[in-house]
């Protein structure tokens, strides 16, 4: 199967960083989101980005620009009729995402790789939902994508091997290292890292100092971000979501959001994003 021009949906914190890692790939790419300001916010920032790089001497502006060049964007769907693979970045919400599936089942043409970046929900329940659960596949990036090296890919219960080494082969042509995981509940990354934050966060929740937790955890296990700040980092609503799935995918106590991780996504104080979570947080997103 060959891909040469591919639909990224979604304009948030990974779609933007997808977009820019296969338009800088030599990709065509069709960057779809419901919102226009999403797109031009997203467009704004990997326009900064690229610069970056260029000034670092990472880049070339003439490489810059033809990466920009190969971007466009749309609020409707039914652009992506000619891709060959589409990459989608919605919120993690199961009933969202089937419904962009169905929708995109619709649009493009038969043989087209649908793919999601879901954190891990069911890649089979999304294949389930269209007419060639055959083409459907998890492609786990990681956040920033533009700098993370992983790409996660997982086959739905009736993904078929073509649509898989085309995926895997695809991962290497945008420069990501990937790995074969199977379909349940987040994946190996999340699986593992997930519990270890929320159960860094019973540890607060007991009366542990976050700075401590934090401390032991890259002094001790040589982690290169202690447990709380990653939590911070990556958002505390992301990581209860994340929690909720593995428990109930699970159906296993194991997995019990800690109570503490609940009342601060209730309290609305979920990390970096807002200012304010195990730490505090200015403007730029630096600690205060
Ligand atoms: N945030 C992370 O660190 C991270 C890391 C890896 C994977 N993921 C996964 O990536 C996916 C996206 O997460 P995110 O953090 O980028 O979310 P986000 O909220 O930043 O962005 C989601 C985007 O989807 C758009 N959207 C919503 N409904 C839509 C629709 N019907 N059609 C088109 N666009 C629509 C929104 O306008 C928004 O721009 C999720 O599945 C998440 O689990 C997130």
């Amino acid at each position: 199967m060959k891909i040469s021009k591919v639909g990224v949906v979604g304009a948030g914190l990974m779609g933007s960083g997808i977009a820019q890692v296969i338009a800088e790939a030599d990709y065509d790419v069709i960057w779809v989101d419901i919102s226009n300001e999403q797109l031009q916010k997203g467009l704004t920032n990997i326009k900064r980005l690229l610069q970056r790089k260029v000034e670092k001497g990472k880049s070339t502006t003439v490489k810059a620009e033809a990466a920009l060049n190969r971007l466009t964007t749309a609020t409707d769907m039914s652009v992506l009729v000619g891709v060959d693979l589409v990459i989608e970045a919605v919120p993690e919400n199961l009933e969202l995402k089937k419904k962009i599936f169905k929708q995109l089942d619709e649009v493009v043409r038969p043989g087209t790789i649908l793919a999601s970046n879901t954190s891990g929900l069911s890649v089979s329940a999304l294949g389930s939902v269209t007419r060639c659960p055959e083409h459907v596949i998890g492609a786990h990036f990681f956040y920033p994508a533009p700098m993370m090296e992983l790409l996660e890919v997982t086959p739905g219960l009736l993904t078929s091997n073509e649509v898989f080494h085309t995926m895997m082969a695809f991962a290497k042509s945008i420069g990501k290292i990937s790995v074969e995981c199977k379909d349940y509940p987040g994946f190996i990354v999340n699986r593992i890292l997930v519990p270890m934050m929320n159960e860094a966060i019973y540890l607060v929740m007991e009366g542990v100092k976050p700075d401590d937790i934090d401390t032991a955890m890259k002094m001790g296990a040589n982690h290169p971000m202690g447990p709380i700040t990653l939590a911070d980092f990556v958002g505390l609503d992301t990581l209860l979501a994340t929690m909720q799935g593995l428990y109930e995918g699970f159906n296993d106590s194991k997995y019990r959001p800690c109570p503490l991780l609940v009342k601060m996504v209730e309290a609305g104080t979920v990390g970096r994003k807002t200012g304010r979570g195990f730490y505090c947080y200015n403007e730029k997103g630096e600690r205060v």
